[in-house]
Formats: structure tokens, C-alpha cells, sequence
């Protein structure tokens, strides 16, 4: 049987660092349209108007990414379930979503909602770094790199832009809530703690 999940939660809640759990637990990909589109930039093969989007704090146009994840999801890897990782962002790419999977005739299982108060979040994000070569996310005080690290210090990470980003989520992405709500989908799972408790809760809502 397949396994859907969508994680949702602020810029900073912790989603990419808890999909390394969810992953593992039922042997799906983890599919983050930030990932993709920062590969993308990697590769050259972004469209400059997107790359100044994203560096900006706002939003890519609803259609590009739904075109990303519509793509992604040919892939034979998804046949047994997938990991959503900051898609979808906003209720016309939710609505893109449900019509895909139905199309598909799969069925989303659960949708988890991160909960962090945005007091926390400015300090989680600038102090992150990631791994160039693993993906692997490290906080230069709570985990920190090993020496000799490639890292990345992502350009959205700046203090001022990171401000934006959560403005952008209450104001767009927080709407998806009720949305799954009124689907009955929805998890609540506090985000607050060290990173091995909340696996533990993820754990629980997904049980
Ligand atoms: P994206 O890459 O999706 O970024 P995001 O949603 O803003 O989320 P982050 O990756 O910043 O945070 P996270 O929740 O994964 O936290 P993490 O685990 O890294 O999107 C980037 C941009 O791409 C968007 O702004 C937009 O422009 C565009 N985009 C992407 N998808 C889009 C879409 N669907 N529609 C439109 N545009 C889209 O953790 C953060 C830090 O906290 C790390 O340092 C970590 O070590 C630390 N940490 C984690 N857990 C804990 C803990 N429990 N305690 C203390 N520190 C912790």
C-alpha cells in the first residue's frame, strides 16, 4: 500500500530535517520543491526570473511548481507512496494536487502540520548550513558540521529575507490548514524540542 504525506510548517520548522525520519520509516522519497529548484540553480537551468523569486522570499508562480511536481511524480521511484516537503504552498497548488492523485487513483494519508512560534524561527534559520555534497542540514549551535564541511549558507537565510518568508507563509501557505482540516487530514505536531523527541511525535501521528 502506497504512503502519502504532506509536511507543512513555517520556513525554519524543521520539515527538511524530519523527512530524513519519514523517509526511512516507510522506504519513500522525499520531494521538496525547494530542493528541486535549488538543483536546478546548481545546474544552471533555472529561469533567472524564478532564481530572483526565490532569493527574494516570495513565492514561485503557482504554475511552475505544479509543472515540477507533475513531472516528478512520473517517476518510478513514488510508486509506493512519496514525502511532500513544501509543496503545496498555497490552496490553488493544493487543489492541483488532489486532482493529480486522483487522476492516479492514489489517496493522500495524512497531512502534518510543524508547529513552531515564529520567536524561534529567525535563529534556526540563519545559523543553518547545508551540506553541498549529502544534503545533510546542520544549526552552527544545536548540530553542528564536522570540520572540513562543504557548506552552503543559503542566500535566503539572510535575516531580512527570512522575515519575508514567514510573512509570505502566514499570509499564503497558513491557508492550507483549514483546507486539510476540513479534510479530516490534518496532524498537529509540536515542532519545539530536540529534533529526536519530535521524530518521536511525527512517529506517533503517523502511527
Ligand atoms: P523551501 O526550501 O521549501 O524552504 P522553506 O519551506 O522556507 O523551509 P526551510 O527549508 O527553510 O525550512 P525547514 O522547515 O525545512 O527547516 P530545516 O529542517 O532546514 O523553499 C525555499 C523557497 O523556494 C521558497 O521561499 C519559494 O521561493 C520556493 N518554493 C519552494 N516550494 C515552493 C512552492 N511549493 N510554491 C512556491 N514557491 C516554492 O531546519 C532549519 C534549521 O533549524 C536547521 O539549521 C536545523 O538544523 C534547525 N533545526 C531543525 N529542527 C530543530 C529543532 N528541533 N531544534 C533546533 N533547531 C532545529
Amino acid at each position: 500500500m502506497s504512503k502519502i504525506v504532506i509536511l507543512v510548517g513555517p520556513p525554519g520548522s524543521g520539515k527538511g530535517t524530519q523527512a530524513e525520519f519519514i523517509t526511512k520509516r516507510f522506504g519513500v522519497p522525499q520531494i521538496s520543491t525547494g530542493d528541486m529548484l535549488r538543483a536546478a540553480k546548481r545546474s544552471g537551468t533555472l529561469d533567472p526570473k524564478i532564481l530572483a523569486i526565490m532569493d527574494s522570499g516570495k513565492l514561485v508562480p503557482d504554475e511552475a511548481i505544479i509543472d515540477l511536481i507533475e513531472k516528478r511524480l512520473v517517476e518510478a521511484d513514488t510508486k509506493s507512496g512519496f514525502l511532500l516537503d513544501g509543496f503545496p504552498r498555497t490552496v490553488p497548488q493544493a487543489e492541483a494536487l488532489d486532482a493529480l492523485l486522483a487522476k492516479k487513483g492514489l489517496k493522500l494519508d495524512a497531512v502534518i502540520q510543524l508547529d513552531v512560534p515564529r520567536e524561534l524561527l529567525e535563529e534556526r534559520l540563519v545559523n543553518r548550513r547545508t551540506d553541498k555534497t549529502t544534503g545533510k542540514i546542520y544549526h552552527l549551535v544545536y548540530n553542528p558540521p564536522p570540520a572540513g564541511a562543504d557548506l552552503e549558507h543559503r542566500a535566503d537565510d539572510q535575516p531580512e529575507t527570512v522575515k519575508k518568508r514567514q510573512d509570505v507563509y502566514e499570509a499564503q501557505t497558513a491557508a492550507l490548514l483549514p483546507y486539510y482540516e476540513a479534510k479530516k487530514l490534518l496532524r498537529r505536531v509540536d515542532g519545539v524540542g530536540k529534533p529526536e523527541e519530535i521524530t518521536l511525535r511525527l512517529e506517533a501521528a503517523l502511527s
